[in-house]
């Protein structure tokens, strides 16, 4: 895992920091909507996105097994898609300068889960403070992927179509309202711990494998 996050760093240029871990909790009222969209901010999403939707759709060769492989060449910044992933919704976002920038001025004092462990961010090896920059794919912090799965009860959070992002911008669990910033770390609500991070790696070219 750790050469995994190297090879997403070196990729995208520089690594900053390792991050953390968790197995998505599953039962209660689950709302999984499975489903590959992309938004940007409020921005509608018409029959224009879709031929780039289509396009970043994992192949059926690699939909049945245990990795996921996405081309994410076409995404815009702001952009975010969801994929599916061994029955789990993993939640892409290219993330805006102002989303890096809110998500990096949090200090680590504000955060309700304010660490990471290695089976909640399996990215990193160690269990590391919940910085923005031990948890995402590349030093400048464009690319965020996390779990679309709420740690409270197992509903899927809202705002992967730029509505319904929630008090801190990333995304908001309507169930019983946990509200998730911009780096997927939980800031106000029952859910108890940051939303988890899958195994990936992201190639300079913009391939995305997650799993192992
Ligand atoms: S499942 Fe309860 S707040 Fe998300």
């Amino acid at each position: 895992m750790a050469a995994d996050r190297k090879n997403a760093a070196a990729r995208a240029g520089a690594d900053a920091q390792p991050a953390r871990s968790g197995a998505p909790s599953g039962g209660g009222r689950r709302d999984f909507l499975y489903y590959a969209t992309a938004g940007t901010g409020a921005v509608a999403m018409g029959a224009a996105v879709w031929p780039l939707i289509n396009q970043m759709n994992p192949s059926a060769d690699v939909r049945s097994a245990s990795k996921v492989e996405v081309d994410l060449s076409g995404m815009i910044p702001g952009q975010r898609i969801t994929v599916k992933w061994q029955g789990k919704p993993v939640f892409v976002w290219r993330r805006s300068a102002a989303a890096i920038a809110a998500a990096r001025a949090v200090p680590l004092a504000d955060l309700v889960d304010p660490s990471d462990s290695e089976t909640e961010n399996p990215m990193n090896s160690v269990s590391l403070p919940a910085l923005d920059e031990n948890r995402v794919a590349d030093a400048a912090g464009e690319w965020l992927i996390v779990i679309g799965i709420c740690t409270h009860l197992g509903c899927v959070p809202l705002g992967q179509n730029g509505g319904a992002v929630g008090d801190f911008g990333g995304w908001f669990c309507a169930c019983h309202g946990s509200h998730y910033d911009t780096s997927g770390r939980i800031r106000k609500g029952p859910a108890p711990r940051n939303l988890d991070i899958p195994p990936y790696t992201l190639d300079p070219d913009l391939r995305l494998v997650i799993g192992r």
